[in-house]
């Protein structure tokens, strides 16, 4: 066991944190917050009648603002409580247990219990440790990384993943649609069936010192989307003109960010969001994202039939793997 996990020195209860995640100030979240305002970021009632209107808001939401959270999903609140419970316990395990599930050294796969190794922005580190694995399809699901502890683990993230797959259709039908192509071209073009659930644990412990620290820092995500549901505990940031807010936590919401996948399929119609995390003082953050993205070898650009001579491509054709390559090694796309 080499790395320190930021959960063992979160457990040291020290007043001060080593020099490494101390953000600059250009980064540090109690500078550069907008406190006192939380984002009004769009709220869809996927329970209205009104199946034009709620189309009309994810496509203006995807738009818009790259973010948005669902109320009254298909999703029953025990479904995602048993998610969240059995996620946390595995946190709480001992250290050596949790260590069974490190992702292993020369493991080309981001699949594992861990920790980020390589520094970030100015070499920083998040205050966060971390859990991925993939959820769907089935034959891509490897258990190794699933947590046999809690044994209703596996249990209660199928279920939540069963549920998670009508969300998932009805936002590609809608922002299909938005586009101005039928309802099932879009997910079809990023792979259909095989589209890839990757579910991510984030755990951030209490930090004394939340306000020069980041959880993980300013970054669109990769995927087409992502769903996530986060525990009670404030943390979620979005950038909007050039500033950075809280986004109101709602409990049972579940939070949806457009990724760059879903930027460039739409040919730049739809944004993905400029997003981060802070950690609180006293009270330890979980959030469980699901990056629905395509498979590695699946070949994404913009959707032939939104281009023309009149709107040429606006980004590249890509494999997915090459894509993340690029973004994960910060060489221009
Ligand atoms: C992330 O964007 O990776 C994490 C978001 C969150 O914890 O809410
Ligand atoms: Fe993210």
């Amino acid at each position: 066991m080499d790395t320190l996990r930021v959960q063992s020195l979160a457990s040291q209860s020290k007043e001060t944190i080593p020099a490494e995640f101390v953000r600059s100030e250009t980064e540090q979240p109690g500078i550069t917050t907008v406190h006192g305002t939380q984002l009004g970021v769009p709220i869809i009632d996927f329970s209205n009648p009104d199946e034009d209107k709620v189309l009309h808001e994810i496509m203006e939401a995807s738009r818009d603002w790259g973010m948005f959270q669902i109320v009254n999903h298909e999703i029953p609140s025990q479904v995602i409580e048993k998610l969240q419970a059995v996620g946390k316990e595995f946190f709480e395990l001992p250290q050596e247990e949790k260590e069974q599930y490190a992702k292993p050294a020369d493991s080309t796969s981001i699949e594992g219990y861990g920790t980020k190794l390589q520094k970030e922005v100015d070499n920083k580190k998040g205050w966060v440790d971390h859990l991925f694995h993939r959820i769907w399809p089935p034959s891509d699901i490897n258990y190794r990384f699933w947590p046999k502890n809690p044994p209703s683990y596996r249990e209660a993230n199928e279920e939540y993943d069963k549920y998670l797959h009508g969300v998932v259709d009805k936002l590609f039908e809608s922002m299909s649609i938005g586009l101005g192509l039928e309802k099932h071209e879009l997910k079809e073009f990023a792979g259909g069936d095989n589209l890839v659930h990757l579910l991510k644990v984030n755990y951030y412990p209490p930090c004394p010192c939340p306000d020069l620290v980041l959880g993980v820092p300013s970054h669109t995500d990769m995927s087409c989307i992502t769903l996530l549901v986060p525990n009670h505990v404030q943390g979620l940031q979005a950038s909007r003109d050039g500033h950075w807010y809280d986004v109101k936590y709602i409990p049972n919401a579940l939070v949806i960010h457009i990724g760059d996948q879903m930027e460039i399929m739409s040919n730049g119609k739809y944004k993905a969001v400029l997003h981060r995390t802070t950690v609180s003082k006293d009270e330890t953050r979980i959030s469980w994202p699901v990056f629905v993205e395509p498979q590695p070898e699946h070949e994404v650009g913009p959707h032939p039939k939104l281009v023309n001579q009149d709107n040429p491509p606006k980004y590249k054709s890509k494999k997915y793997k090459d894509y993340a390559y690029c973004k994960l090694n910060k060489i221009p796309q």
